[in-house]
């Protein structure tokens, strides 16, 4: 099924777990909300597994050491507005220097195509790795458009981090963005007529802010 799919489905047992929470019907904003945060830091945990590292000399009350800290460019989290500020959280609960960006795309009723409506990011976006955050990867649109809008920005090193994905957008993202890494939890079965994934977990932003 996704043989041709580039993108790192992040297993572990917990998001895993957690996520199937999050898919059920029943499941209420807040308990949506806390797991949705608690999935953004177990992924942001494993996506930054490789960021690199360099040794430092330093003091601890006993004795001078050599330890580890991380090298290479600084963080920046941007979440696209608004169910991306729901994995923001989690983000900064492990990255919390991190600079953050917003980016508030709508669709176009006549083109169907993302319109930017906001972007604000930090001045510093060519030297920042941005981790760009949307929980539903469906048709790719609005993820493919942010990449572009930040790479215009000067943005040289994006990953994109997702929660659920169908491979219709995973295809989109992998045709226009070939250079930026996808991470999701989960690659599901296809979007239906209106755009939803299946099976999904329904309407994302909704869930969050529980404005269904
Ligand atoms: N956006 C959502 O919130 N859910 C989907 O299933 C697709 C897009």
């Amino acid at each position: 099924m996704n043989e041709n799919l580039k993108v790192t489905v992040i297993d572990h047992p917990l998001v895993q777990h957690k996520l199937t929470i999050m898919r059920r019907k029943e499941t209420g904003s807040n308990e949506f909300r806390q797991l949705l945060r608690e999935i953004a830091m177990l992924m942001g945990y494993e996506i930054t597994r490789n960021f690199p590292l360099e040794d430092v000399e330093i003091e601890t009350p006993v004795a001078k050491c050599t330890a580890k800290r991380i090298a290479g460019k600084k963080v920046g989290i941007v979440p696209i507005l608004r169910a991306g500020l729901g994995m923001l959280d989690g983000m900064l609960d492990i990255v919390p220097a991190a600079r953050v960006g917003h980016i508030g795309l709508y669709r176009d009723p006549k083109t169907l195509k993302p319109v930017e409506y906001y972007c604000k990011l930090p001045s510093d976006v060519a030297d920042r790795t941005l981790i760009v955050v949307d929980p539903m990867l469906a048709t790719g649109g609005s993820s493919s458009a942010a990449l572009t809008m930040l790479k215009e920005h000067g943005a040289k090193s994006l990953i994109l981090m997702c929660l659920v994905s169908a491979p219709e957008g995973v295809r989109v993202v992998n045709k226009e963005h070939p250079d930026v890494p996808v991470y999701v939890a989960a690659v599901d079965d296809h979007l239906n007529d209106k755009g939803y994934i299946v099976p999904g977990l329904g309407d994302a932003g909704d869930r969050i802010f529980g404005t269904l």
